[in-house]
C-alpha cells in the first residue's frame, strides 16, 4: 500500500515524557516490551521469556535492556539510547540489569511502572538492580500522551479502518444461509491479512448469530446462519501497530419486528454519542448521551457495557467511554462508540464506529452504512 505519511517523531515523544515525569511525583519510568515502549522509541519486540526493559529518566537518552540478539533493531535510530545486551545464560541478566539501572541513576528513586503490562519476571530483575528505589503505578503519564494522536497516528488509524471496511464489502455478497460463524470468521481473518492488515491482529473476529448475536463477547462457533438470524461481526486490522474496531449488525433475510426495532434504536444512541462528542465534552456525558437514547426506549437493562473505549496501539486504552469517567475529551483522542442491545436467548444489535475528537466536534473514521442491511435472500 502506498501512503504519504508524516513520520512518527520519537524525540518529541521521549520529551512529552520527561516533562509529564518532571511534573510528577516519579523520577523515571519503566517498560517493557509492548505498546508504550513501541509509542516512545518505535522499536517493536515480542513478549518473551527474554525481558526486554526501557528506563526513561529526564535529560539522559532511555536505557534499553535487551537479548543480544535484538541488538540489532538499534541501529540506525533517529535518537541517541544507551544498549545493555545479556547473552542466553538467564545467570547473567541480573548483572546486565544492574548496569543498566546504574547508567540510568534509578537507585534510590521513584520509578513508574505499568502494572497491566509489566510481569514479575521484569519487576524482578529490576528490583533487584535497583537498591531501595520503589516501584509505582505510572500508567496515567503514558496514558495521557498515548490518548492524544499525532497526524502519524491518525494516518495509520485511518488505513486500518479503510483495510477493515474493504475486508467486509468483499465479503458481505457471500453471507447467506447455510454459512458457519466459523467459516465466515476465517474469511474475514484472510480477507484482512489481503487486504493489507499486519499479521498481529488486534483481536479474533467475532461472528454471533442468532441467539449467539445476544452475547457482546462470543465466540465464532460452528453454528450456520438460518434465515431469520440477526447476525453481528465485530472486527478489526492492525496497521503499523495501529489498530481498528468496527461492529456492524445484519439481518439474514426476513427478523422478527422486535429485532428491526432494537436495530433502530442503537442506531439512535450511536448518532447520539456522535453528536454530542466533542472537545472539552466529558467521556461520561459521551456514554449518557447513548444510554438515555435506550433507556427511554425501555431497553436500558440489554445494554449492559460502557459505550466505548480508547483506541490505537491498543484493542482497548485510554479513554473509556463510562459512566464516571469525567475526562474531558481533547482534539486527536481516538475511541470507539458501540452502543448495544442484547435480548437472551433471541438476539443482539452492535454498532461500533472509530471516532476522533477534531478542533470542533468529531469525525467518524469509520463511515460502512449503520443500518440494519437484509442479507442472503
Ligand atoms: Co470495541
Amino acid at each position: 500500500m502506498s501512503k504519504v505519511q508524516p513520520p512518527a517523531d520519537y524525540g518529541d515523544r521521549q520529551n512529552r515524557l520527561a516533562t509529564a515525569i518532571n511534573n510528577s511525583q516519579l523520577d523515571a519510568i519503566a517498560l517493557n516490551a509492548g505498546p508504550s515502549l513501541n509509542y516512545l522509541t518505535g522499536l517493536h519486540f515480542h513478549l518473551s521469556e527474554r525481558p526486554v526493559v526501557g528506563l526513561f529518566v529526564p535529560d539522559t537518552p532511555p536505557v534499553i535492556i535487551l537479548p543480544e540478539l535484538e541488538v540489532g533493531k538499534l541501529a540506525n535510530l533517529p535518537y541517541p539510547v544507551q544498549p545493555f545486551a545479556y547473552g542466553e545464560d538467564p545467570d547473567e541478566w541480573g548483572a546486565t540489569f544492574r548496569d543498566g539501572a546504574r547508567a540510568a541513576q534509578i537507585t534510590e528513586k521513584r520509578v513508574g511502572i505499568e502494572p497491566r503490562q509489566i510481569r514479575v519476571l521484569e519487576m524482578s530483575l529490576l528490583e533487584a538492580a535497583s537498591g531501595t528505589t520503589k516501584f509505582l503505578p505510572g500508567e496515567a503519564l503514558i496514558a495521557e500522551l498515548r490518548m492524544v494522536k499525532d497526524e502519524a497516528e491518525l494516518t495509520d488509524m485511518r488505513a486500518a479502518v479503510a483495510v477493515a471496511q474493504n475486508t467486509l464489502n468483499n465479503i458481505i455478497p457471500g453471507i447467506k444461509p447455510g454459512l458457519s460463524e466459523r467459516e465466515l470468521a476465517a474469511d474475514i481473518t484472510v480477507g484482512l491479512l489481503r487486504q493489507g492488515s499486519d499479521s498481529e491482529m488486534p483481536f479474533s473476529p467475532i461472528v454471533a448469530s442468532g441467539p449467539n448475536s445476544a452475547n457482546p463477547h462470543a465466540f465464532p462457533s460452528d453454528r450456520r446462519l438460518v434465515e431469520g438470524d440477526m447476525l453481528i461481526i465485530d472486527w478489526g486490522a492492525n496497521v503499523s501497530g495501529y489498530f481498528s474496531d468496527l461492529t456492524r449488525t445484519f439481518a439474514v433475510g426476513e427478523v422478527e419486528g422486535e429485532m428491526e426495532r432494537i436495530a433502530q434504536i442503537v442506531l439512535e444512541a450511536n448518532s447520539a454519542a456522535r453528536d454530542i462528542a466533542g472537545p472539552g465534552v466529558p467521556a461520561e456525558a459521551v456514554d449518557r448521551a447513548a444510554r438515555k437514547v435506550i433507556e427511554a426506549a425501555g431497553y436500558g437493562e440489554y445494554f449492559m457495557h460502557r459505550t466505548g473505549h480508547g483506541l490505537g496501539l491498543e484493542g482497548h486504552e485510554a479513554p473509556y467511554i463510562r459512566d464516571g469517567n469525567a475526562l474531558e475529551l481533547a482534539p486527536g483522542m481516538t475511541f470507539t462508540i458501540e452502543p448495544g442491545i442484547y435480548i437472551p436467548g433471541r438476539g443482539g444489535v452492535r454498532i461500533e464506529d472509530d471516532v476522533v475528537i477534531t478542533t470542533d466536534g468529531l469525525e467518524s473514521l469509520s463511515d460502512l452504512p449503520r443500518e440494519l442491511r437484509v442479507l442472503g435472500v
